[in-house]
């Protein structure tokens, strides 16, 4: 009797088959619940005479192991497919997660745009190492053995000595202009752009490394003259037409004469700030026309040839126009600091 009921169960069990939970839950209460049918099997085993019990108790721990797999195996699939089913209801029409893309670094992008305004007027490009020997950085540049530059305190020196004397990080990217110079003969027309090093401490208004971007012009008859309009050029563009400039006396060892150049402040326009320190001009700056020392140092016949030069710190240029006033917000990859500067170029 017993045994008839189990061959057709069993046969039930084997039959069985779902992927819906509910109809699984079904099978487990039908057969394993606490008053289901395994539980009844196992009641009337009890009743059964010992011989029999023998046989039986085999086969019914079987049959009840076969509905415990049964459940077990079913219970993966529905519940596999449950899962795919939720990914089926995805809502394709939901707004997507975006991501963000990077940002051009504020030096870069003023960097991009002094180059630009410069490419107008014919200049090109011209880059150079970081590491520097004493001449490029400092004597074909006509600074005397005891200029004060070439001290500890404000050059990074890498050797003393050597055979082409000390080696250091330049100071600034005038020993590009004389690679330049050195490697062929006028007309020059070139900007320098790139990190230079000096030996000063880190604060809001200095830093060990800062940008410049430097520019060169020599030809037959370049004068004062032409300094002074390209320069004047420049500024219209970069900070807008009407913009006034002005230039005092300064003095650089590889130029002469030498000045620096203010602009009018873009800030206030004139009328004084904390920028312009009430003045209402800023210093942006240095230039003058090669000295002759320098062109001769190179190669070139300064009979024949004259130039102009002028050098300028990106950072300055991009306080100005950003109005950033701690340098050091340029070197901290603060990324909240530099996704603010956007540009329509990538
Ligand atoms: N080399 C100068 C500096 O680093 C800038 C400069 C360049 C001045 C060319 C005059 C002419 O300060």
């Amino acid at each position: 009797m017993l045994q008839h009921k189990i061959d057709q169960y069993t046969a039930e069990i084997n039959a069985f088959n779902t992927d819906k939970a509910d109809e699984l839950e079904k099978f487990r209460i039908r057969f394993l619940g606490t008053k289901g049918i395994i539980k009844d099997v196992f009641d009337e085993f009890k009743a059964v005479s010992p011989e029999e019990k023998r046989t039986l108790g085999k086969v019914l721990n079987q049959f009840k192991q076969l509905a415990e797999q049964k459940y077990q195996s079913l219970a993966e699939v529905t519940q596999a497919s449950a899962e795919k089913s939720n990914a089926d209801q995805l809502d394709l029409t939901l707004p997507g997660e975006g991501f963000e893309i990077g940002t051009r670094h504020p030096l870069a992008l003023v960097r991009r745009e002094i180059i630009e305004i410069f490419n107008k007027l014919g200049f090109s490009v011209a880059e150079g190492p970081e590491i520097e020997d004493d001449w490029h950085n400092f004597s074909a540049l006509n600074f005397p053995e005891e200029h004060p530059a070439r001290d500890m305190q404000d050059t990074f020196f890498i050797k003393k000595g050597g055979e082409k004397g000390d080696i250091a990080l330049r100071t600034h990217t005038s020993s590009v202009q004389v690679r330049m110079m050195e490697a062929g003969q006028p007309p020059f027309r070139a900007l320098m752009p790139g990190r230079v090093y000096r030996n000063e401490a880190i604060s809001a208004r200095a830093h060990c490394f800062f940008h410049q971007v430097e520019g060169l012009y020599v030809d037959e008859n370049v004068s004062f003259a032409d300094l002074k309009q390209t320069l004047y050029y420049f500024v219209q563009e970069l900070y807008g037409e009407g913009t006034k400039v002005r230039f005092r006396p300064s003095y650089f060892p590889f130029t002469e004469p030498s000045a620096e150049m203010d602009v009018s402040c873009s800030i206030c326009k004139g009328a004084g700030c904390q920028m312009c320190k009430y003045s209402g001009w800023v210093e942006i700056l240095g230039c003058g026309m090669v000295d002759p020392n320098v062109l001769e140092n190179c190669g070139i016949d300064s009979k024949k040839y004259s130039g102009f030069a002028f050098g300028m710190g990106i950072e300055r240029i991009a306080n100005l126009k950003y109005e950033i006033k701690d340098l050091r917000l340029f070197s901290e990859n603060d990324v909240r600091f530099l996704k603010q500067y956007k540009s329509a170029i990538i």
